[in-house]
């Protein structure tokens, strides 16, 4: 799979676009990122206790907190419903780095390309603030993940095992042309 060539913000579907999120539907989006994420954290031993920032976990003051530090948030919409979301926005630490955060999409409506549609819209947002890569931190044991970024373009930078981490924290980058 590779990602779709600009345009890249253009409906993914007969009735799906991609759209910025007013905070009058983060309740929304908070469902998609508790659900989204829920499936993950069964998988991979991360509960409320070890890993509260996971946002299967998040409360209503968690969306905002991360839209503050800089970081947009959009979706994919279908039938006037939120499928998936995901933050973008400048890494703070790295000139010309962006990062890709908290990509989630509805376990109901998976396998259908809204996923690789939120990614290809945030490196549509890097590319235009000129970014030189678009860099994300996953899970590393859930390896079907690595495999299905890989397929997008990324490429792992390393693995850490933080102390009191129950999971290795993978860095994985997208070399960006420019746009
Ligand atoms: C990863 C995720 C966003 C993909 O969403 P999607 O809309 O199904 O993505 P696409 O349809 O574009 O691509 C599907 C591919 O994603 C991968 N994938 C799907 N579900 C997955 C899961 N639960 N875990 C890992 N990879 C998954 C598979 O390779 C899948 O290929 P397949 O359809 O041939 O099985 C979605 O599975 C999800 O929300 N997972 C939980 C949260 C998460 O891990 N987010 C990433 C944080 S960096």
């Amino acid at each position: 799979m590779s990602l779709p060539e600009p345009p890249l913000v253009e409906p993914v579907g007969t009735a799906l676009r991609i759209i910025d999120v007013t905070a009058d539907r983060y309740p929304e989006c908070l469902a998609v990122l508790r659900t989204g994420f829920g499936t993950e954290v069964s998988e991979f031993g991360i509960t409320r206790e070890n890993t509260p920032s996971n946002p299967a976990f998040w409360d209503p003051s968690a969306i905002p907190a991360v839209v503050a530090k800089g970081f947009g948030l959009f979706a994919v919409e279908g039938g006037g419903r939120i499928l998936g979301c995901a933050f973008a926005g400048p890494s703070r630490s790295r000139p010309r780095i962006w990062s890709l955060r908290h990509l989630a999409v509805d376990p109901a409506t998976r396998h259908s390309g809204h996923g690789a549609a939120l990614v290809a819209e945030g490196v549509r947002r890097a590319r235009a603030a000129g970014a030189e890569a678009l860099a994300i931190g996953i899970v590393a044991e859930n390896t079907r993940l690595a495999a299905w970024y890989r397929r997008l373009g990324f490429e792992t930078i390393d693995k850490t095992q933080y102390p009191g981490l129950v999971f290795t924290v993978e860095r994985m980058r997208l070399a960006l042309s420019p746009g």
